[in-house]
């Protein structure tokens, strides 16, 4: 199918949650990502940490086209161009980089570059790129870091990730520069591992609950 794309804004405002997702078995991909839209997440990000990442993507790329898949962890352009390939339709990487927005900018696919500090987030600011993910958020400083580049950087929307689960996503969610929140607890490696596709559900249900502020 083609890859659409649409603004990277306009996919973190779908939901106030995004699964992190680290999947080993490339079997699993589809039910996982079906379970996780029908609980109300239609967005998810396949970090490439596995050797089944890229085949995890592809699948749910084109079996569950409802859902909008992303590719984390992408360090460098060949990354970005491999996870364009199959499929994803947004980006990730956990910092910035000039390669990355350079490539963003010729694919056409969004990226959303890490970035927490202020320089790294000018830095984005200069390619153009005013929508960042907060990455490791509680490990740099958490809300009360996020809340003060709101001054400074007015314009800037987050995706905060790390560190982050169901019961603290309010302090993030509830700030007025962030968009939604990135959380691998939703399915972590051993439900899905397990194929404990209900608790993943439940877990996605309340993440899905929250509320949405930003
Ligand atoms: C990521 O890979 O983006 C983060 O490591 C996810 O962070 P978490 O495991 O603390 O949710």
């Amino acid at each position: 199918m083609p890859v659409t794309t649409r603004g990277i804004r306009d996919i973190l405002a779908l939901a106030p949650v995004i699964p992190v997702l680290t999947i080993t078995d490339a079997a699993a991909a589809v039910p996982l990502a079906r379970v996780l839209l029908e609980a109300g997440l239609p967005v998810l990000e396949v970090t490439l940490r596995t050797a089944v990442a890229l085949e995890a993507i592809e699948a749910i790329a084109s079996e569950v086209p409802e859902t909008i898949v992303g590719a984390g962890t992408v360090l460098d352009a060949r990354q970005f161009s491999a996870a364009v390939g199959a499929g994803s339709r947004f980006v990730v990487s956990p910092g910035f980089s000039k390669e990355l927005a350079a490539e963003a900018r010729v694919s056409g696919v969004p990226l959303l570059p890490g970035a927490v500090t202020a320089t790294e987030i000018m830095a984005a600011l200069s390619e153009g790129l005013d929508t960042l993910k907060f990455f490791p958020a509680a490990q740099a400083g958490g809300a009360s870091l996020l809340k003060a580049f709101s001054g400074p950087f007015g314009a800037v929307r987050f995706c905060p990730t790390g560190g982050i689960d169901v019961g603290n996503a309010h302090e993030y969610l509830s700030l007025g520069n962030v968009l939604c929140v990135g959380m691998s607890s939703i399915a972590p490696a051993a439900l899905i591992d397990a194929g404990d596709f209900r608790s993943i559900g439940e877990r996605a249900r309340a993440a899905a609950a929250l509320s949405q502020v930003g």
